[in-house]
């Protein structure tokens, strides 16, 4: 007996609906609904008060449930509103018109990481992408090559989002560090499924959501920074959060706060963060390594009953370097993906890439196997009607 089942009962959509989705909108927590109750109660019942009586350092509170869950120290993430934000803010912190101004992107990055990197080539930014050749995999020596003297900083994908291949951010961060360049490393795909731990690994900022794995819903991202950095950076990409004494209301240049609020910026998003916790609560609750192991267990028999039913696997065979999707690459990706949510099936279609199909914590092993035997059939229906 599988003990994470017991979970399934808290989730109220896998009653009925087959959710192989949680790489794009992990499933929501039943317990949710009260965190959100929690919110509309005390705006309705403290008013402004409740600023002062938790919602001011929620960025930090509730960002110390994410800590936990990648290894980083009490009051080392702070939480923003996604990942775009969050990027803006580390990449705010580095000097672009400047000798050293190489930043290194992985060519699996997720696009909007791109279109900001991209943006900073008005201010001098050099940015140089490191090609994956089969647009699934990148070898790690295809980034180590690109980081020299000049970089600033390498943003890697702990785990693709196109092809679920999972990056060796030990090798890159030590590339980096021993040329003088800093890591930004994007957990949006690993958090809450593949063990990370941002201290053991040294990286210098990571990134990431709660929409996914997470299970904590949208409006939610997060930001971690080493602390040993902190008071040597100076992001522009901030806020009146970001000042030593916000409520001096001193107009002027900043004067930053010395722990992680110097990386903020407005109005935090609250409610979100209210529904983000029941996710992380969870996730803690049962330990990404547990969450792992399974999640190695499934994927491998995904690709056992896909190669048997003929689907082609456009994915990583490898566990190590696997996370926690399998994506099969089939004709008419997307009419499949629609047709499989009408069988009430939910997976997605991404071009270039296939169809993504992801177990989680939640999921039965019935469940994997109806959803391979549901895509070939469809498959094979498709191709029996055309030939
Ligand atoms: C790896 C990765 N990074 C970033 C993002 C985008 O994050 P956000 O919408 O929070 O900016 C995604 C979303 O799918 C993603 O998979």
């Amino acid at each position: 007996m599988d003990p994470l089942l017991a979970w399934r009962d808290e989730f109220p959509i896998l009653s009925h609906t087959t959710y192989m989705i949680s790489h794009s909108l992990g499933a929501m927590p039943r317990r949710v609904e009260d965190h959100l109750r929690s919110f509309t109660t005390t705006w309705a019942t403290r008013g402004i008060r409740a600023w002062e009586e938790g919602w001011w350092d929620m960025p930090v509170t509730v960002g110390n449930l994410i800590g936990t869950i990648i290894g980083a120290g009490e009051g080392e993430v702070v939480m923003q509103q996604n990942v775009s934000i969050c990027q803006w803010v580390v990449t705010s912190c580095f000097d672009w018109s400047g000798p050293r101004n190489k930043l290194v992107t992985d060519g699996l990055n997720f696009p909007s990481n791109d279109y900001i990197y991209h943006g900073l080539e008005r201010q001098g930014a050099r940015v140089v992408s490191a090609p994956s050749s089969d647009g699934m995999t990148l070898p790690v020596e295809t980034v180590l090559d690109l980081i020299d003297e000049q970089t600033a900083l390498v943003s890697v994908s702990h785990v693709a989002f196109r092809s679920s291949y999972l990056q060796d951010l030990r090798a890159i961060t030590e590339k980096a560090h021993s040329v003088g360049a800093m890591i930004v490393a994007d957990l949006y795909q690993s958090a809450g499924t593949v063990p990370i731990d941002v201290r053991a690994l040294n990286v210098d900022f990571a990134t990431g959501g709660s929409v996914k794995w997470l299970c904590g819903g949208p409006g939610a991202g997060f930001l971690y920074v080493r602390r040993d950095l902190w008071d040597t950076l100076r992001p522009s990409a901030i806020g009146w959060m970001a000042h030593e004494e916000p409520f001096a209301f001193e107009g002027g240049p900043v004067r930053y706060a010395r722990d992680a609020f110097r990386f903020l910026n407005g109005t935090p998003n609250v409610p979100a963060m209210y529904s983000a916790r029941g996710g992380y609560e969870i996730i803690n609750e049962i330990g990404v390594p547990a969450i792992r192991e399974k999640s190695v267990r499934q994927t491998q028999r995904l690709i056992a009953l896909a190669d048997d039913a003929g689907l082609r696997v456009n994915t990583p065979r490898d566990a190590a370097r696997r996370g926690g999707v399998v994506i099969l690459d089939v004709a008419n990706g997307k009419d499949v993906a629609r047709e499989l949510a009408r069988r009430e099936i939910s997976v997605d279609y991404r071009p270039g890439a296939g169809i993504r199909v992801a177990p989680h914590f939640y999921t039965t092993d019935d469940e994997v196997e109806h959803t391979v035997n549901e895509i070939a059939s469809i498959v094979h229906a498709a191709v029996t009607s055309t030939s």
